[in-house]
């Protein structure tokens, strides 16, 4: 095949998908995402395991070499590694934080999955067992009237080798090889037929979460296809002409919103949003500008996501100005802030803007307090926002529960202290 073919291919996959796909005045999505924003929270770590957010799990195995979900599977014994998980997954999340993220004023909870619940691969490491915990998650959600978005969150091959995709690796792999590829087309079909009938409690369906689009069209053209086909499988569950009331949340793939002009905009396509994130910790620019700074670039936001031809939301965000969370840039890696990740220049020090929120000055409070506002005034130009993430271990200012106990989040997400922050 030559280098055009994955462009052709896109191409007669809009065609094909304008001539046979028929858009009907029917859709009717579970939220009125023109009328209302969305405010919700992630449920990390939970489904897919992520050393920074439950280090102890990763500690307990007293391997360093286990980083991620695959390692946690390949170099543990089985069966420990097993109970451990079954351990985790029934008491990280349970009823009372679905109760509670209502009780906070929430509307929404986006939860990442791995493909590997749903299906894995001969020689791979992953332990099963998730979806009754996914179905447990539907049923809270509907319980307690939230929102439920499924994010795919780790696909074969892995989409952008963060330890959160499921393998840590220094390059990804999903999108150089058809069948990892087609794997994931396939999950996000099982996914969409479970849920198509529920799209009251499961409005929307991420196809894949932060792929790594940063290197260039070897990802990004492959993408693209993957993007269309997500849109017959997620808008046309039934395999007839029916449309579903399922929306498809496209992640941008860490491009401008400008890349993305017109992909998969009315009226050939409907049902259609994109997901941006948002942090302002992952280089050393970012962790060392001042607190003032981090609350003009949240503001400064504001003009590019207030103008955009699809639904629009912030899907991850966080108040966190530092990478010192242990962990955050890998179980074994340091902290830029701190200066001991490679390449980074010390900042300051760690102590007292991590871990317990019981060792954070007043003023530290206060300041994630109006980090926090200028950011959910920000976001709301779009059409909502999820905070990441709901809980955490041992990273207080991460944590959605540790700001709501603590003050720095109001109960009421439209109960603001500082209503004019951004000007
Ligand atoms: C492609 O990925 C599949 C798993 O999805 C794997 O079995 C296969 O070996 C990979 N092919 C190549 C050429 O790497």
């Amino acid at each position: 095949m030559s280098t055009n073919f994955p462009m052709l291919s896109a191409f007669l996959a809009l065609v094909g998908l304008s001539l046979f796909y028929p858009v009907s005045s029917q859709f009717s999505p579970g939220f009125p995402y023109d009328s209302q924003k969305v405010r919700g929270v992630n449920l990390g770590g939970w489904l897919v395991l992520e050393p920074w957010i439950t280090p102890s799990v990763f500690d307990n195995t007293g391997n360093p070499n286990i980083v991620d979900e695959w390692t946690f599977g390949q170099y543990y014994d089985r069966a420990t590694a097993t109970n451990i998980l079954q351990n985790h997954w029934n008491t990280w999340i349970t009823q009372d934080d679905f109760a509670n993220i209502a009780a906070a004023g929430l509307n929404h909870v986006r939860l990442p999955i791995g493909y590997w619940a749903f299906e894995v691969g001969s020689g791979e490491p992953y332990i099963q067992g998730q979806l009754p915990y996914l179905q447990n998650a539907v049923q809270w959600a509907s319980q307690y009237g939230l929102k439920l978005i499924i994010d795919l969150h780790g696909a074969p091959g892995s989409q952008n080798g963060y330890d959160n995709s499921g393998q840590r690796m220094s390059y990804p792999t999903w999108q150089s090889n058809q069948t990892n590829i087609a794997r994931t087309d396939a999950i996000i079909k099982e996914i969409a037929s479970m849920f198509a009938d529920q799209a009251n409690v499961v409005p929307i369906i991420a196809p894949l979460n932060e792929p790594a689009g940063y290197y260039g069209s070897s990802m990004l053209t492959p993408l693209r296809q993957y993007y269309y086909d997500s849109y017959g499988n997620i808008r046309y569950p039934y395999g007839t002409s029916t449309q579903s009331n399922t929306v498809v949340l496209l992640h941008d793939a860490f491009q401008p919103l400008s890349y993305w002009d017109g992909f998969e905009t009315a009226p050939d396509f409907q049902g259609v949003a994109m997901d941006t994130h948002i942090y302002q910790v992952f280089s050393n620019a970012d962790v060392q500008m001042s607190w003032q700074s981090h609350i003009d670039t949240a503001c400064d936001t504001q003009s590019t996501l207030s103008d955009f031809d699809l639904w629009l939301m912030v899907g991850e965000w966080s108040p966190a100005i530092t990478d010192c969370a242990t962990y955050l840039n890998g179980r074994g890696n340091g902290a830029r802030y701190d200066g001991s990740y490679p390449g980074s220049t010390y900042v300051g020090s760690c102590t007292g803007l991590t871990g317990s929120a019981s060792t954070f000055s007043s003023s530290y409070k206060t300041f994630l307090r109006q980090f926090w506002e200028a950011q959910v005034i920000s976001y709301e130009r779009s059409n909502g926002w999820l905070m990441w993430t709901w809980k955490t271990e041992s990273a207080d200012e991460w944590s959605y529960l540790a700001g709501l106990q603590n003050g720095w989040i109001p109960w009421s997400p439209t109960d603001l202290e500082y209503p004019t922050i951004c000007g």
